[in-house]
């Protein structure tokens, strides 16, 4: 029997703001609790011997977002790369990032950068954060690099690939979405050609390592086909 493959899932976190109103609190302090769900994740990914874990943390979208809400999903980014990466370098958990990072304040990007080559020889569990990411941009700005290259048409799939963001990432095999919402939103638009859905009601700062146990042996039972009979 074919042993299914389960190397990269990808997560929509959704639902921080929610979380917050629902207890009278303000809407930064969802994202703080989100913080712990990303912690609680990671650690459940990694013990379930998860080769790569990929995160929507920020959309090229969400700079439409008030500006304290913006600074403090800033502020989030700066503490938990600084706090945490000792700890994720004895994890032995290699960080990645996608997204245009250009457009991020300067400090974030740097550090974002540092944190990549400093963990870039890891060969665990990978955890790729989406930052300033945007799945038609991604695309947009591959095929801007591609006609840089002075590449000939026809243009392949492995000559586009080459030019997004991580080449090198397998494809989302399975993509989870919290809170209810039923939505790709500009999320691995290239990647997710065959990924397999998973959506929870949960909002992202209650799902726990049950809920990704749940997702996965959902995804288990599903038969993939890639567009055979
Ligand atoms: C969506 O909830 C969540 C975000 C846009 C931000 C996600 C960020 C984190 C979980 C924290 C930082 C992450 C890392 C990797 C350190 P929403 O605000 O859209 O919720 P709503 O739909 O209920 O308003």
């Amino acid at each position: 029997m074919e042993t299914k493959k389960l190397e990269h899932i990808a997560i929509i976190m959704d639902g921080n703001g929610r979380w917050a109103k629902s207890r009278g609190l303000p809407r930064i302090m969802g994202h703080h609790a989100g913080v712990k769900a990303v912690e609680r994740t990671v650690r459940a990914a990694k013990e379930l011997g998860i080769p790569c874990l990929s995160l929507y943390a920020f959309s090229t979208e969400n700079w439409k977002r008030p500006r304290g809400e913006v600074l403090g999903l800033m502020g989030l980014f700066r503490y938990y790369l600084r706090s945490k990466l000792e700890e994720l370098c004895k994890e032995e958990v290699r960080l990645r990032f996608a997204g245009d990072l250009s457009a991020l304040p300067h400090d974030i990007a740097a550090i974002l950068e540092e944190t990549a080559e400093k963990t870039k020889a890891f060969t665990g569990t990978q955890l790729v954060t989406c930052v300033n990411y945007g799945g038609r941009r991604e695309i947009l700005e591959a095929v801007d690099k591609l006609i840089a290259s002075g590449a000939e048409g026809p243009v392949t799939e492995d000559m586009l690939r080459a030019h997004l963001y991580l080449p090198d990432l397998p494809d989302p095999d399975l993509i989870i979405r919290t809170s209810g919402e039923l939505r790709l939103s500009n999320f691995w638009l290239w990647q997710s050609a065959y990924s397999e859905y998973y959506f929870t009601d949960k909002y992202w700062p209650d799902f726990d390592k049950q809920d990704l146990l749940d997702a996965v042996g959902d995804y288990y039972e599903r038969e993939r086909r890639y567009g055979k009979a």
